[in-house]
């Protein structure tokens, strides 16, 4: 009889036991879920961050355009040439003066050759070459 209470207790002992572990392990498995879903989570926000960094500091586009439309005159650099042709590095640059020209200078309008896009792209990349940092342009800002 008492051989059977003890090793009733055993079973029983031994029985809670591992429902312990197992209950243990669950936790920790809904944890390890639990983080990586977080570490995913974490992932994706810093891709997309980013994408959106990339995104605004792309200025290829217009940088093409620059280089077979402006650059004859204005220069790599952007200094221009002497009184000619003026420097475009450290002023903000005007979207319309693009657009429309200056009559009766060299300076030409462009938006007969160039989409509004087009004039938009190669501003926005005057405005952040040779260390200028000015505020981007859209179509919104062309003058008809
Ligand atoms: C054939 C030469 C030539 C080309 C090509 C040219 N420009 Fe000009 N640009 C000039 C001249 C000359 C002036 C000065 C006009 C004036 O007397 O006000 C000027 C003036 C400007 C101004 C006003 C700058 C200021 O200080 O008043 C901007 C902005 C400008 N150009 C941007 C551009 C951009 C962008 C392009 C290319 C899409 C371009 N230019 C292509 C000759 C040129």
């Amino acid at each position: 009889m008492k051989k059977l209470t003890f090793s009733a207790l055993a079973v029983l002992f031994v029985f809670s036991l591992s429902t312990l572990f197992v209950s243990c392990g669950e936790e920790t498995a809904k944890e390890d879920a639990k983080d990586t879903k977080e570490e995913v989570k974490e992932e994706v926000k810093v891709e997309t961050e980013a994408k959106e960094e990339t995104a605004v500091a792309d200025y290829s586009k217009g940088k093409e355009i620059y280089a077979s439309k402006c650059q004859a005159c204005h220069q790599e650099n952007g200094e221009g040439v002497g009184e000619t042709f003026p420097g475009l590095k450290g002023k903000a640059c005007d979207i319309n003066i693009v657009a429309n020209g200056v009559e009766g200078t060299a300076m030409v309008a462009f938006k007969g050759q160039l989409s509004n896009e087009e004039l938009v792209d190669v501003v926005n990349y005057v405005n952040h070459a040779w260390d200028n940092n000015f505020d981007d342009v859209t179509t919104a800002d062309i003058k008809e």
